[in-house]
């Protein structure tokens, strides 16, 4: 029996679900509600429409209540179909506040029914390319790890300009750059620091760099800016690099190429070795002589998004376990707060 779901919010990614949901084994998108008729006109045929999603959250033909809906719809989808005995999947970020995020935990408890996040860049090639390098272990102790993402112009759209509907970068973009961090590198963070900006846009940021220093000594930052200029090729993509004391990791784009760097000989005291650049001679500085830096390319994760709605068949089904669990999103909520507070304070906050 396919297991069927319930979309509310027909959007951009409620689309996207339809269409990645009508293309799997297993699954059936059984109605869609949005409260704008308008995007309901391209819903699949044989697909209920409905323009009250309480109707969607009733429909006794669905189990599965996927919210692709507004950020700040989520807690009230959640906690409504939650007490109509639905299991939930919610898009990120799953709730505005902790607070709304125990609220709703607390519902789906009290209600017996299964509920978890749409964090499905955990299988972003890129990410997993750098996920997979690092648990290698090859890079030896690890120091820094930088995630980025660019945009240009200050580009941003609809209702993510507004603050009211939960708009703004660090719960767009944000949310899934901290939910990989955390839940690659494991330990406790001891501190936050973070500056978020309104560069362009006026409500919300549209800018942040995000320092968390873990208990194991990486720290792990993570940039973003929607109002970047450049005409480097794959600028306005991913950057990530990782650095270890027995190699660094670069990985760039989202359809990603990366390469392992290695040293064939430390230098760690070179004496009166001097390079000549541009800007006259260096001894730390500069290109390295030829031989000194080996590379070899990293091998590119195969994984897509699909794998998240995988794992959430499989679990559904008791053969294995939910990749995202609640406790790990309340985590990054958590981080998100001490960001906000960081930034507002211009210090770095104590964490775990
Ligand atoms: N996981 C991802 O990669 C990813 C990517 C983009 C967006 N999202 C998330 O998906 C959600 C939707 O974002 P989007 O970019 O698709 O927005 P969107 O504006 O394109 O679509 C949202 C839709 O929800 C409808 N809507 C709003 N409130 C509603 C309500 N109470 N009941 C029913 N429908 C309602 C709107 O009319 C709109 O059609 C957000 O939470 C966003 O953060 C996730």
């Amino acid at each position: 029996m396919a297991i069927n779901f319930g979309i509310i919010g027909h959007g951009f990614m409620g689309h996207t679900h339809e269409r990645m949901l009508t293309g799997m084994e297993g699954v059936r998108v059984t109605a869609i509600a949005d409260i704008d008729p308008a995007q309901l006109e391209d819903v699949g045929e044989g697909i209920k429409r409905y323009t009250d999603p309480s109707r969607l959250i009733k429909d006794t033909d669905v189990q599965v209540v996927l919210i692709a809906a507004n950020n700040k719809a989520h807690h009230e989808l959640v906690l409504e179909a939650a007490r109509a005995g639905k299991d939930i999947l919610c898009e990120k970020p799953v709730a505005m506040s902790l607070k709304e995020l125990d609220d709703m935990e607390r519902e789906c408890r009290t209600h017996s029914v299964r509920f978890t996040v749409h964090h499905q860049r955990r299988f972003d090639p890129d990410f997993r390319t750098v996920k997979s390098v690092y648990d290698s272990g090859t890079l030896g102790d690890i120091y820094t790890v930088k995630t980025g993402l660019y945009g240009f112009n200050g580009n941003m759209h609809d209702w993510h300009v507004f603050k009211s509907e939960g708009g703004g970068m660090l719960y767009d973009w944000g949310v899934h750059l901290i939910d990989q961090m955390l839940w690659m590198i494991s330990g406790k963070i001891k501190t936050v620091y973070a500056d978020i900006r309104n560069v362009i846009n006026k409500e919300v940021d549209d800018y942040f760099k995000i320092l968390l220093r873990f208990e194991n000594g990486i720290m792990g930052e993570i940039e973003l800016g929607t109002y970047y200029l450049s005409d480097k090729d794959k600028w306005f993509e991913r950057h990530w690099f990782v650095g270890g004391n027995k190699g660094s990791l670069y990985v760039d784009g989202f359809k990603p190429e990366g390469k392992i760097c290695r040293t064939t000989r430390l230098l760690t005291n070179v004496g009166t070795v001097h390079t000549m650049t541009a800007a006259g001679p260096t001894r730390s500085f500069g290109p390295p002589p030829p031989g000194v830096i080996v590379t070899e390319d990293a091998a590119i994760a195969a994984t897509k998004h699909e794998d998240y709605f995988t794992n959430f068949i499989e679990a559904y089904r008791g053969r294995e376990k939910f990749l995202v669990k609640i406790a790990e999103t309340h985590r990054v909520l958590q981080v998100m707060d001490a960001v906000w507070e960081s930034s507002a304070g211009g210090k770095a906050v104590s964490f775990e």
